[in-house]
């Protein structure tokens, strides 16, 4: 049984009451159990299955500071999603399913210690699985609040020992035009990218997902690894990551490639910075009717302003 403190990005309700455990990628099971209180993550032990050897019990540090928002349906999110490998329209959960996860493998390159290439379930069976509710926050101005599962990429960064002088970490997702023709477009800055400092990649809030809804992640969620930084604009969180790399300097990410003017480097969320096109004032939560206000950083200034001290002034932290 894991118990966690209480973060003080946690929500503090009554979402945050189960007791999962997480197998392995083909059996995710999230469980519900009583008696979890104070924050705390309790309630029943579940025994893990003995043919599997990937059983740590994960606990559900259920958390954000928007406690009255619901979670979004899945059957919403699951519908509506940007995935530009496999379509411009946010209806493209049936072509992705063409992405093939089994097998898929990371590899770590760069500035660090040694470069590795590891096979999904096996990088699964070393991270401490958790479930996170976290908001997500479109710059188109919509948003939603999922539950994932996934493990904290400071742990990776751990693992991975990145020399001293690596300042920056960048993820790509995958190319292969057959399964994604839409990476046939050479218009496009194929595969995608994005890029972090190491600081943020270190925020105990930066979190690489592997599972939604307590099942395995949806291949349009960006299985079978995506990126989730709740604090920026969704763009940031990449989706079907298959290398990290660590380097000394910042790389150029997709959209920032294709239009830096409206999609930059840092990209955390501020009503009070619009777009270019449109405020950034208000966003639409996926599944309600009314607009409601966005919150600086997304809400999670308090985990997360401090690494940005000083920048306010810069338009450039803001979009
Ligand atoms: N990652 C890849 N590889 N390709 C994409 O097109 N879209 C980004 C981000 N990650 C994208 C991606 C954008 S613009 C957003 S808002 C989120 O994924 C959407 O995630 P969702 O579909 O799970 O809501």
């Amino acid at each position: 049984m894991h118990y966690h403190r209480r973060e003080s990005w946690m929500m503090n309700e009554n979402q945050a009451t189960d007791e999962h455990l997480f197998v392995n990628r083909r059996q995710l099971m999230v469980g519900a159990a009583a008696g979890v209180g104070a924050g705390l993550i309790g309630g029943a032990a579940l025994a893990a299955p003995a043919e599997s050897q990937f059983s740590p019990a994960i606990g559900r540090a259920s958390g954000f500071p928007h406690a009255s928002t619901p979670i979004t349906p899945e059957a919403i999110n699951s519908t509506y999603n940007n995935f530009y490998e496999f379509g411009s329209s946010k209806s493209i959960s049936q072509e992705a399913q063409a992405l093939k996860t089994d097998p898929w493998t990371l590899t770590i390159d760069g500035d660090v210690e040694q470069e590795i290439t590891i096979d999904i379930d096996t990088l699964m069976s070393r991270m401490p699985m958790q479930e996170r509710v976290y908001r997500h926050r479109c710059v188109e101005g919509w948003s939603m609040v999922i539950p994932w599962v996934g493990f904290p990429l400071k742990d990776l960064v751990a693992m991975a020992a990145p020399l001293s002088k690596a300042r920056y970490v960048r993820f790509e997702t995958f190319y292969d035009t057959e399964t994604a023709p839409e990476q046939k477009a050479s218009w496009l800055p194929w595969p995608y990218t994005e890029s972090i400092t190491i600081n943020e990649a270190t925020n105990d809030l930066a979190m690489l997902v592997v599972g939604a809804y307590g099942k395995v992640l949806h291949k349009q969620f960006g299985a079978p690894l995506r990126l989730h930084l709740p604090w920026k604009y969704g763009f940031k969180s990449i989706k079907s990551i298959s290398r990290i790399t660590f380097g000394t300097a910042r790389s150029k990410s997709f959209w920032e490639e294709l239009n830096g003017n409206e999609y930059g480097f840092w990209a955390n969320v501020n009503p009070e910075v619009p777009h270019p096109r449109w405020s950034q004032a208000t966003e639409k939560p996926l599944g309600q009717d009314e607009r409601v206000p966005t919150a600086l950083f997304n809400g999670y200034g308090e985990q997360v302003a401090g690494m940005y001290a000083g920048m306010e002034g810069d338009r450039a932290t803001w979009f």
